[in-house]
């Protein structure tokens, strides 16, 4: 069923990249995708933008935000951002993977110091599929995508927010290991 209705879906909207759990994600052109935000979604736009926004100022590792617009055609708000074109981490020599983890690690230890956890990096195992698939290798090094369960320090508060950085640093290892030895 689930199949049948997100083929129909990406029929209707041949510019599909994505059809998630939550959002579909749509190529806008060579230099942009939007994440669609249908009325019925719990997720919320204004946030996510608001995360992206903090995100941004601080380093350029989370996809780059560019603005927030209705589309009739789909019927939906769009969060407007950066297009990424990943690669695969497999056609790239351990040491260049090893250079691309390290400014990885230090600009995501970065966001922390800022008070922005990601919280997304490996998805729940009981979540089938790819379990880094908000993490994308591009001609640029390692880039994020995905902060619709980020948590901003200022807002969740200290101690929340340091159970969040705790458990995202064993993500990055977890991660580490997959991204170096696959
Ligand atoms: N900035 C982007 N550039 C290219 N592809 C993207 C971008 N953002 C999202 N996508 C694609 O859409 C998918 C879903 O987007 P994501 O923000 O992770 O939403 P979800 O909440 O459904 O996981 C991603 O896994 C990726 O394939
Ligand atoms: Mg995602």
């Amino acid at each position: 069923m689930f199949i049948v209705e997100t083929l129909s879906m990406t029929r209707r909207y041949p510019r599909t990249l994505s059809v998630g759990a939550h959002n579909t994600v749509i190529a806008l052109n060579e230099h942009e995708v939007a994440k669609l935000f249908t009325g019925d979604t719990r997720s919320d736009i204004g946030s996510e933008a608001e995360k992206m926004q903090f995100a941004n100022r601080v380093n350029g590792l989370v996809a780059r935000f560019v603005r927030i617009e209705y589309s009739d055609e789909h019927g939906s708000e769009m969060l407007v951002m950066e297009r990424l074109y990943p690669m695969d981490y497999r056609a790239y020599e351990f040491s260049k993977r090893e250079l691309w983890f390290d400014v990885f690690e230090d600009e995501l230890l970065q966001l922390h110091s800022a008070g922005f956890a990601h919280r997304d990096i490996r998805r729940p195992s009981d979540i089938g599929g790819e379990p880094y698939d908000n993490v994308l290798l591009t001609s640029k090094g390692l880039r994020l995508i995905d902060v619709g369960v980020s948590a901003l320090k200022v807002k969740v508060g200290e101690k929340l927010f340091q159970r969040y950085v705790e458990e995202e640093l064993k993500e990055i290892e977890q991660f580490k290991t997959h991204f170096l030895l696959r």
